[in-house]
C-alpha cells in the first residue's frame, strides 16, 4: 500500500438508502417531527467519512470465506485491543479482564441490571449522553444528577455536590463519561482522582464509559480511569469500543474491562442467564473490523483528529464572530461540539425552532441531555468541511433574522 494516503475526509459520500440512522428521512421525522425529514443531519454521533480501508479489506477477506458460523472473540481480537491501549494510552490490559458486548448502550443496561436493584439510584453528571438516563429509568432505577458546573468558561465536576449525593446508601453506581459527551471535556488526572476517591469511599461502583477515548484533540491526553490506581481498577468497570473512532457503530462490537475478578465472575454468570457468551458477544464482522482498525489504522486516526480539529476551529470562529454572545465550548475530546445559544436572549424553544425551521439543520438539542442543557445545541462536526460550512451558514443566517 505504501505511505500514500488512501483517504480523503473532504469527499462527500452519499449515505442515502443505507439505513443510516443519521440520514434516513423516516428517522428524522420520528425524532424531529412531521416535515423535518430533509434536515441536514449533524446529530447522531457517527461520521460521514469512510472507515479506514484496512477495515474493508479485512472484512472482504472474511466475507470471501463464506462460512459465517458461531464466532468467538479470538486471541487476535484481544491482542489488537491490548496493543492499542498500550500504544495509545500506555495502559496495560490483562487479557482475562476483557469481556465483549454488542454495544456500550446495551452494556450500560446490563451493568445497571447486575449491579443495582430496582429503586436504587444511579448517578450521572449532567448534561450527559441521554441514553444513560433512559437506561436507568427503563430499568426501574432512579436518576441522581450531579450537574456539571461552568466555571471560567469550562465545564467542571462539582465535587461537593458529588460527595453529598453519593453519601446516600441507595446510590449503587456512578456513570463517568470520559471524555464527556456532550460538553467535550477530557478529564484531568486530578479530576478523575477526586471523582474516583469520592465514589470509592462511599462504596459506589464506577462505570467508566470511555467510548470517545481515542478522539482526543491536540494538546490533551486521555487518562484511563482504571489505570490511575489499583483501588480504582478494582472498583470500576470500563466500556470501550473502536466504533466511534473508526466509524463502525453498525457492527455492534464493544468491550468491558473488568479487572476485579469477583465483579467479572458475577457479571459473567449474569451474562450466562441472558444466554450470551461473555467472550463471544458481538458480531463476526465487528470483531474483524475492530482488530483490523486497531492494528492498521493509526495513521488514518491521527489524520482524522487534525481534520476534526480544523472543523472545530472553523465552527468556533464562525459562530462566535457571526453571532456575538454565542459560546462554543472548547473541544478537548469527541467530535461533538457544545454550543450555548442562550446569550442571544431567545427562549430555548425559539432556538430549536430557528435551527430546525429557518436553518433546516438537525442537531442534538441540549434539553435532550438534561434540563441544564436547554438553549444549548450539540454539533456533530465529523463530516466533510463543505457539509459543516453549509450547516453553519444556515444556522447563522437563521439566527441573524432575529437579532
Ligand atoms: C458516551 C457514549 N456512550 C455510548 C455511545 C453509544 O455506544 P454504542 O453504539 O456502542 O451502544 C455513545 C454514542 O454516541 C456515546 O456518546
Amino acid at each position: 500500500m505504501g505511505s500514500e494516503k488512501n483517504w480523503n475526509f473532504d469527499k462527500i459520500i452519499d449515505r442515502s438508502n443505507t439505513g443510516s440512522m443519521k440520514w434516513e428521512p423516516g428517522v428524522l421525522r420520528r425524532q424531529f417531527g412531521q416535515g423535518r425529514e430533509n434536515l441536514l443531519p449533524l446529530w447522531v454521533a457517527d461520521m460521514d467519512f469512510l472507515s479506514p480501508l484496512v477495515v474493508r479489506q479485512a472484512m472482504e477477506e472474511r466475507l470471501a470465506h463464506q462460512i459465517y458460523g458461531y464466532t468467538i472473540m479470538d486471541q487476535k481480537f484481544s491482542e489488537a485491543l491490548i496493543l492499542w491501549y498500550k500504544r495509545r494510552h500506555q495502559w496495560e490490559i490483562d487479557p482475562d479482564w476483557i469481556l465483549t458486548t454488542p454495544g456500550v448502550v446495551p452494556a450500560t443496561n446490563y451493568l445497571i441490571q447486575r449491579f443495582s436493584m430496582p429503586g436504587d439510584k444511579v448517578l450521572i453528571q449532567t448534561p450527559v449522553y441521554y441514553p444513560f438516563a433512559r437506561s436507568i429509568v427503563n430499568n426501574g432505577r432512579l436518576v441522581l444528577e450531579n450537574p456539571l458546573k461552568i466555571s471560567e468558561g469550562r465545564y467542571q465536576m462539582d465535587f461537593d455536590d458529588l460527595a453529598k449525593k453519593v453519601a446516600d446508601p441507595r446510590v449503587k453506581l456512578a456513570i463517568l463519561c470520559s471524555p464527556h459527551n456532550p460538553v467535550g471535556r477530557v478529564w484531568t488526572k486530578e479530576e478523575l482522582e477526586r471523582f474516583g476517591k469520592i465514589c470509592m469511599e462511599n462504596n459506589v461502583l464506577v462505570f467508566a464509559d470511555e467510548i470517545h477515548c481515542d478522539l482526543i484533540m491536540p494538546g490533551f491526553k486521555h487518562i484511563c480511569f482504571q489505570d490511575i490506581c489499583d483501588e480504582f481498577a478494582q472498583n470500576s468497570i470500563t466500556a470501550n469500543a473502536a466504533s466511534k473512532t473508526f466509524n463502525l457503530a453498525g457492527l455492534h462490537q464493544s468491550s468491558l474491562i473488568i479487572p476485579n475478578e469477583k465483579l467479572r465472575n458475577e457479571f459473567s454468570i449474569y451474562f450466562e442467564t441472558l444466554g450470551v457468551d461473555p467472550r463471544g458477544n458481538g458480531t463476526t464482522f465487528g470483531a474483524i473490523a475492530t482488530t483490523a482498525a486497531y492494528n492498521g489504522a493509526e495513521p488514518w486516526l491521527d489524520d482524522l483528529i487534525l481534520y476534526l480539529w480544523d472543523n472545530f476551529i472553523y465552527l468556533k470562529i464562525t459562530l462566535e464572530e457571526q453571532l456575538p454572545g454565542v459560546k462554543v465550548f472548547d473541544l478537548e475530546g469527541t467530535y461533538l461540539a457544545w454550543v450555548d445559544f442562550n446569550p442571544l436572549g431567545l427562549s430555548p424553544e425559539k432556538i430549536i425552532q430557528i435551527i430546525e425551521e429557518e436553518a433546516g439543520v438537525a442537531l442534538d438539542h441540549g434539553n435532550w441531555f438534561a434540563d441544564n442543557g436547554a438553549g444549548f445545541e450539540r454539533f456533530n462536526i465529523a463530516c466533510p468541511r463543505s457539509i459543516l460550512e453549509k450547516a453553519v451558514k444556515a444556522v447563522t443566517a437563521g439566527f441573524k433574522k432575529y437579532l
